[in-house]
């Protein structure tokens, strides 16, 4: 049978090929191939091609269909997500390409969003290494193993800008800066999709979930997003276009309202912006029943209004939705949707599935042997730990850290026995809590612990208010030199559908440290969560704070390894961390307003109980090494927009270890036609450091990085003075002022 699939399309494609370079001469989007298959398609059978499934594996979202392999079977569905490993995809293609009448292949789609089985940190914690080489990897890692095991696309990269840590799917973007989560959506697209599929070693990317996901009123998963166009543009839109300018082949439109039109209603988003503007030229999905859920959104009377008002928009694919599948013939009768639209939408499909190879073999991604020789191999294990080592942040250290050698005995207290079941995070995809390596094991493992006893005590629950076994905590605290102290949040509290109004450390888990702190020995707390939390207490009670978000399969020995000193914690915060959700959006991008805070004065921007800054601010992280940055420097202190500027510093690690720092640009624009942020990142550079070395770090500006979108929305620069900073954070005020001039003057 697989043979006479092959003869089917050998012979389709020889004649398309002999006349495709006529076709294509003549209008270079007609593929004649594809367009002789979309000439043989019934209606059914085209709004077959538009429409997405999930199996009955896995349900991410508020409904799950049945009957799928009949839709297979009728070529009334093209795609189905949540579906993977060799022997699933291979069984459901062999019924798209044997029984189907016109056997086009199946899409395959799953959330690979920061690993397959190798498990990386979530993205926020990836986000925190500022590491892109290392982020790119990871990224191509996972995409190699799903692409073993059957699986073709991916709907990742999520890109949402988000300054609201309140929102549970913080935890799966790249934090709060516009910059940051560009050049880190460019790096995620890369490794995803590479330059070709030849090998079958990467997945179609999916940027998502377009657009401005991430800022919804509240905090509150799902809510109404509203922003100035200016607002969009400058700060949520760029990551999308990163993504996209990398080569991102679909789109993924998001739940929430944009200015009162539901995204996946939205021409001026899914038409104007990404076709007109950006000339993006792949394919569109909703996101799950999001087409439905205009009905909800109060725009459409009914699914068949709401699908024709998303097919009008710009969306080529229904996820899950199964309106275009059935509802929208109808526009086709009262002329309110041509079938034009429908044949783009179909070959913008068809054209994505022939880029990957399927119609060539449909079974191209499906090898039992490279799936296993892929999954959770050495190197993809020693990248993870690689990944997770360098998204750790260090909040503190009075000194405590590294471990010094006279440690002989460490309490370790976490809330769960052992726990790897949260260490994998939100969005693990088919990730298995238990190839973890947990704190403890990590700890014990690691070779420089031969010399050290462990003592091993359950707490308490992440929630709940037991304290029973607080008593046996403190009677082990005197016999320990150090106590190492891991609380958090589960990894259910955060990622989709987890908003939370409060985002203290849960349960009496602070009651806990601060219980051990009492008893004066030297503590470290390690913080595992999906998100920023209010961590006042749990710095003041700490001696040394680590932030190591959910790591993966190799948290504990990531842990251990900065814990021990085998690696020299680097780690930057992408988000800010508030003091408390009264500040909540906090941000270091913020403006000056016309009575900035002046803490000599009444009148002026600030709360009366409670400072304006957050806790730990956007790009802060500590190291065991100390990093001493001379003033900037500049190669012309006045110069056109047409000329590129130079900024240089010298920096010098002055402690006592070798270490990597990220070394931060922000420009400020002092005066302008309209208000601007009193800072913006606009370079950054991780180097690595000896002991006593010294390095001059220099930065390439150009036109784009001084330009933004003035009174009247036209994107360019405008002549006057702007500070350059460059230090370890975004609270650094090392700066050196430049004049862009006007040369015509
Ligand atoms: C979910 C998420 C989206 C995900 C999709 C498929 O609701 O919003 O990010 O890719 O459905 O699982």
């Amino acid at each position: 049978m697989k043979n006479k699939f092959f003869a089917f399309f050998a012979i389709l494609l020889f004649i398309s090929c002999s006349k495709n370079n006529i076709a294509q001469k003549n209008d270079p989007s007609k593929d004649v191939f594809i367009e002789n298959l979309i000439s043989q398609m019934t209606l059914d059978e085209k709004l077959g091609q538009m429409t997405l499934f999930t199996t009955d594996w896995e349900s991410t979202g508020p409904t799950i269909r049945g009957g799928y392999e009949d839709d297979i079977k009728s070529g009334r569905c093209g795609a189905l997500f949540n579906s993977h490993t060799v022997d699933f995809t291979t069984r459901l293609q062999k019924i798209a390409v044997e029984q189907s009448r016109l056997k086009i292949p199946l899409l395959f789609g799953y959330d690979v969003i920061h690993g397959y089985k190798t498990m990386f940190p979530i993205p926020l914690g990836e986000a925190s290494s500022w590491d892109l080489k290392e982020m790119e990897n990871s990224a191509y890692i996972m995409a190699k193993e799903a692409a073993a095991s059957g699986l073709h696309w991916t709907f990742a990269p999520m890109v949402d800008i988000s300054r609201d840590p309140r929102w549970g799917r913080v935890m799966e973007g790249s934090g709060e800066d516009t910059y940051l989560g560009s050049k880190i959506a460019e790096a995620r697209v890369k490794g995803i999709q590479g330059n070709n599929f030849d090998k079958a070693d990467r997945l179609i990317a999916c940027v998502k979930h377009f657009a401005a996901y991430g800022a919804p009123a509240g905090g509150r998963d799902y809510n109404s997003v509203d922003m100035s166009d200016r607002v969009l543009r400058e700060t949520y839109l760029p990551p999308y276009k990163a993504a996209i300018d990398a080569g991102a082949l679909t789109v993924m439109t998001s739940f929430n309202d944009v200015d009162g039109v539901p995204a996946s209603g939205s021409k001026y988003l899914l038409t104007d912006i990404l076709r007109n503007e950006w000339k993006f030229d792949g394919f569109v999905v909703t996101d799950y029943t999001s087409i439905n859920e205009m009905v909800s959104h109060g725009v459409a009377a009914n699914e068949t209004d709401a699908g024709i008002l998303a097919l009008n928009a710009g969306v080529d694919m229904d996820m899950q939705g199964a309106i275009f599948q059935e509802k929208i013939k109808a526009g086709l009768q009262d002329g309110r949707i041509k079938i034009a639209q429908i044949d783009a939408s179909v070959r913008r499909i068809l054209q994505i599935k022939k880029k990957i190879g399927l119609f060539e073999d449909p079974f191209k991604f499906s090898s039992k042997e490279r799936e296993k020789e892929t999954i959770m191999n050495d190197a993809h294990i020693s990248a993870s730990r690689s990944m997770a080592k360098k998204s750790i942040v260090l909040l503190k250290n009075n000194g405590i850290l590294p471990i010094k050698k006279t440690v002989n005995q460490i309490l370790v207290v976490r809330p769960l026995a052992d726990d790897k079941e949260n260490l994998i995070g939100a969005w693990s995809g088919s990730g298995e809590a238990r190839h973890c390596v947990s704190l403890l094991s990590g700890l014990k493992q690691n070779p420089l612990a031969k010399n050290i006893v462990f003592n091993y005590v359950k707490a308490c629950e992440i929630e709940g208010n037991d304290k029973s076994a607080f008593e046996s905590v403190k009677n082990r605290i005197s016999g320990a030199d150090l106590v190492i102290v891991a609380i958090g949040e589960s990894k259910d509290m955060s990622g989709e559908a987890a908003s939370k109004a409060q985002i203290r450390i849960p349960g009496v888990q602070e009651e806990l440290l601060k219980m051990i702190r009492a008893e004066g020995k030297p503590v470290v707390t390690i913080v595992m969560n999906g998100r920023p939390l209010i961590l006042g207490d749990v710095k003041d009670n700490s001696d040394a704070l680590i932030e190591a978000w959910w790591l993966g399969s190799q948290a504990g020995n990531a842990i251990a390894d900065v814990l021990y000193g085998d690696y020299n914690p680097s780690g930057k915060l992408p988000i800010s961390f508030p003091r408390h959700e009264g500040q909540i959006p906090v941000y270091y991008n913020h403006k000056s307003t016309g009575r900035p805070f002046d803490p000599t004065s009444k009148w002026n921007t600030k709360y009366l109980d409670m400072p304006n800054t957050p806790l730990f601010s956007f790009g802060y992280g500590l190291s065991y090494t100390s990093f001493k940055y001379d003033k900037p420097m500049v190669n012309k202190t006045n110069f056109s927009a047409d000329e590129k500027l130079i900024a240089s510093v010298n920096i010098k690690n002055i402690g006592d270890y070798d270490g990597e720092e990220t070394i931060q640009l922000y420009i400020r624009d002092l005066v302008a036609s309209v208000t601007r942020p009193v800072k913006e990142l606009k370079a950054f550079k991780k180097e690595f450091l000896k002991k006593g070395e010294s390095k001059t770090i220099s930065f390439e500006l150009n036109k784009e990085d001084f330009s933004f979108y003035n009174r009247e929305m036209k994107w360019g620069t405008e002549p006057g003075e702007f500070d350059i900073f460059i230090g370890s954070d975004s609270d650094t005020q090392n700066a050196v002022r430049v004049t862009l001039i006007n040369k015509n003057k």
